[in-house]
């Protein structure tokens, strides 16, 4: 088996791992932001060179092939100026406030007290606490306070009802892209080519609705507050959620998922990265389909028809067929709004037939 020297220390690879599959086996740190698992390295965003002896440039570790007797260091001086720098780009190309939030606005910039009029600005980053450029930005020591951050001519896009996409805190990772193209295989997202530069009014990754199948896949892989979910939106941050592990209740697949817990709700469902079947995805309903859960309308108890209404079940006791029943009837069955109502357009368009046919007694009925 092939070595290489990582920091000084000789270690052994497959042939075909790249320096970063080779430093995370063996407990070497290099950060990431592009990169995504099960999905081909980019080599986008350069926050994870490498200093490789005999390279005149730093190379991205995860696109660049681990080599035998390689010399490898991934965190030296001029490793880190570079990242550093590199952060320092990206906190100003956008409405990255979170950790100014502490500083007296005195301190603050023009456009960084202008982010805060924008839409969904009024309040801290939804990604605050859960963003691994904040803490990337909090680990090599990269502040924004007082620079003129740029926060016009980004789009914004929150016409669904459950993704909010806010590209002026998009690092142009392309994680969105590869999860929806590659991951989720739905096409819905088109790969940019190019550098923004070369765009007139830079490039995003805009959706396709027309091949969104609303997954959310895009908003789990996004590594900042570019992409959120609009239901979940001001609710917690950080780790004010406790997680709870569970099984999707919708369908016999059985996806692994994270349920957000905040004072007894559940907020937000994301899918469990490690675990199978799913192995970090989920569907529509499995991240979105958890209003359902504190309805009042939901049955939250067996029951027993009894004549006309609905009795609790109790349980198995001396009761008739050997069933304890609540008689006091004080739980009759919910009924589904609208369930034996029709909607303001059925009604509109039978009106319309029975006009239009008189004679049809069914349709008259209505
Ligand atoms: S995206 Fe991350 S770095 Fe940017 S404002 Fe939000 S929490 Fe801060
Ligand atoms: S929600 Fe799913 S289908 Fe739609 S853009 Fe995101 S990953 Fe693609
Ligand atoms: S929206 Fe998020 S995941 Fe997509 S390119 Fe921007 S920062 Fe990356
Ligand atoms: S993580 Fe390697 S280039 Fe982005």
């Amino acid at each position: 088996m092939p070595t290489l020297s990582l920091n000084d220390r000789t270690v052994s690879f497959e042939s075909g791992q790249t320096i970063l599959e080779v430093a995370r086996q063996n407990d070497v740190a290099i950060p990431t932001l592009c990169h995504l698992k099960d999905a081909r390295p980019t080599g986008g965003c350069r926050i994870c060179v490498v200093e490789v002896e005999g390279s005149d440039q730093l190379l991205p570790a995860c696109a660049t092939p681990a080599g035998a007797d390689m010399r490898i260091f991934t965190d030296s001086q001029i490793v880190r100026t570079a990242r550093r720098a590199i952060l320092e780009m990206m906190l100003a190309s956008g409405a990255h406030n979170c950790l100014l939030m502490d500083q007296p606005e005195s301190s603050w910039s023009e456009s960084q007290l202008a982010i805060m009029q924008q839409p969904w600005h009024d309040t801290i980053c939804p990604a605050h606490g859960d963003c691994r450029l904040q803490d990337l930005a909090i680990e090599y020591e990269v502040s924004v306070a007082g620079i003129d951050q740029k926060i016009d001519g980004h789009p914004l896009d929150d016409a669904t009802p459950m993704i909010v996409r806010d590209y002026s805190r998009c690092i142009g990772c392309g994680r969105c892209i590869q999860a929806c193209n590659e991951v989720q295989v739905n096409a819905a997202i088109p790969s940019p080519y190019g550098r923004r530069e070369d765009h007139p009014n830079g490039w995003y990754p805009l959706v396709d609705y027309e091949n969104c199948t609303h997954c959310g896949q895009c908003l789990q892989a996004c590594p900042t507050g570019a992409l959120f979910e609009k239901k979940a939106f001001g609710l917690a941050t950080g780790s004010e959620a406790e997680k709870v592990r569970t099984t999707c209740p919708y369908c016999g697949v059985g996806c692994q998922q994270w349920l957000h817990v905040k004072d007894g709700r559940v907020i937000k469902v994301t899918a469990v990265e490690e675990g199978a079947p799913n192995l970090g995805r989920l569907c529509v309903k499995g991240r979105f389909g958890y209003d359902f859960i504190h309805s009042p309308e939901r049955l939250t108890h067996p029951l027993i028809r009894e004549g006309e209404t609905f009795a609790k079940l109790l349980g198995r006791g001396p009761g008739p067929g050997g069933r304890e029943v609540q008689t006091d009837q004080t739980a009759p069955r919910p009924r589904r709004p609208g369930r034996h109502q029709l909607c303001p357009q059925h009604q509109r368009r039978l009106l319309q037939y029975a006009e239009t046919f008189p004679g049809n007694h069914r349709h008259q009925q209505h």
